[in-house]
């Protein structure tokens, strides 16, 4: 069986969930799995044995690249001969095969390409980054002279990655789809990047049949991204802005029903008790919708409502950096515990923690029966 050396990049902090999600549907197609942090950015790196057509629909990464290789650095200008070397022989025939499969035969008569530099200056380091993007062009030219370098819209990428004192060379096998999705067509400030919506949506741990609910739901892409994930029993989300639930609707159409998108205020949401499986919510922090008066008050009638409304078992993912206003929130409902923090993600250029909190009894984690009638969703 055909091998493949691959990676795959998302956001800082979320390389773990990356790597949860390789292993619970790749295990036995991985091997030679590691880690490391370029800039704002956890990479994944393996080998993977059979074609990779499924990783594409990784939730949680922001590309796929193929590694043509790994070169250790060692600060001085030699790097940049070494570079241009080793670009000469490096095995790339298998990684243009998997790049065409995946992308639109272009009808240009020459092949375009880009170079692009991720590495933080360092001390160490004689030379700039630009030096590394000139010296790959070089190499590339050299090797493929046919084709041409543009600035932008290429054919093919090559990304240059410095994590510590090695240089990651690959080739994107994924377009800006891959991060974006389709379905947003309406955005808000604020607005969740998908990616991380469907890492809290993994750690969520939803199953088909479930009932999900974000209480907060912004343009509606934490909803999105689980009805993405898995069947669903029902979808459920609202949010007191007017203007974000007819986002959220736009941005569902027609698809994904059942489900109900409401206005409505967290701390009072229409639902009975115990009726929701997950739950997921990006809550108001920083400066994002929220105000240091009021969200104390907001995260602790929230977090109760919330657990007014999970089933025993159930399960509630959030994001935040309002760590303390959390805690405190969390401490006053003996029903729920944290099952898991996951430090420091990045999220657009700001960090903010993920906390996978659980409600305790219930006997098969929250799971309802296929049968088991819908919960009344109130009219809106
Ligand atoms: C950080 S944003 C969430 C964005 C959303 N996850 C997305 O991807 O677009 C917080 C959202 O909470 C909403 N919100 C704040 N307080 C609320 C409350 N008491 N009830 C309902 N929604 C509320 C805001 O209107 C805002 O849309």
């Amino acid at each position: 069986m055909a091998t493949f050396p691959l990676y795959t990049t998302s956001f800082r902090g979320l390389g773990q969930v990356t790597e949860r999600e390789l292993r619970d549907r790749f295990s036995a197609n991985l091997t030679e799995l590691s880690s490391c942090r370029v800039r704002d950015y956890d990479l994944t790196c393996f080998t993977f044995s059979g074609i990779p057509d499924e990783l594409f629909e990784l939730g949680t990464i922001e590309d796929l690249f193929y590694q043509v290789s790994a070169l250790p650095l060692s600060g001085e200008t030699t790097d940049l001969e070494a570079l241009k070397v080793h670009f000469q022989d490096a095995p790339i025939d298998a990684g243009l095969n998997l790049h065409r499969r995946h992308t639109a035969r272009h009808d240009r008569k020459r092949t375009t390409f880009r170079v692009v530099v991720q590495a933080r200056d360092t001390s160490w380091r004689h030379y700039r980054r630009v030096d590394m993007q000139k010296a790959m062009v070089q190499a590339i030219s050299r090797r493929f002279p046919r084709w041409r370098v543009v600035d932008d819209n290429a054919d093919l990428e090559f990304w240059l990655q410095q994590a510590d004192r090695a240089l990651l060379l690959g080739l994107r096998l994924s377009d800006r789809e891959l991060r974006h999705r389709t379905y947003k067509v309406a955005n808000i400030p604020g607005s969740l990047r998908p990616t991380i919506a469907h890492a809290l949506v993994y750690l969520a741990g939803v199953q088909d049949g479930q009932v999900f609910l974000d209480p907060m739901c912004g343009a509606g892409t934490l909803l999105l991204e689980r009805a993405r994930a898995a069947r669903h029993h029902l979808l459920v989300g609202g949010d007191f802005n007017l203007k974000a639930v007819a986002q959220a609707a736009e941005n569902f159409g027609p698809r994904h029903r059942p489900r109900g998108i409401l206005r409505w205020d967290a701390t009072h949401l229409p639902l009975p008790d115990a009726c929701v499986d997950r739950v997921a919510a990006n809550l108001p922090w920083g400066n994002q919708h929220g105000s240091p008066e009021t969200n104390p008050a907001l995260y602790a009638d929230t977090v109760a409502e919330l657990n007014r409304v999970l089933k025993p078992g159930g399960r509630a993912v959030f994001l935040t950096s309002e760590f303390s206003l959390l805690r405190d929130a969390l401490k006053k409902q003996p029903d729920l515990y944290l099952a898991e923090q996951l430090r420091k993600v990045g999220v657009l250029g700001r960090e903010a923690d993920i906390f996978v909190v659980g409600k305790k009894g219930g006997e098969a984690e929250g799971r309802i029966p296929k049968d088991a009638p819908a919960p009344p969703l109130p009219p809106g």
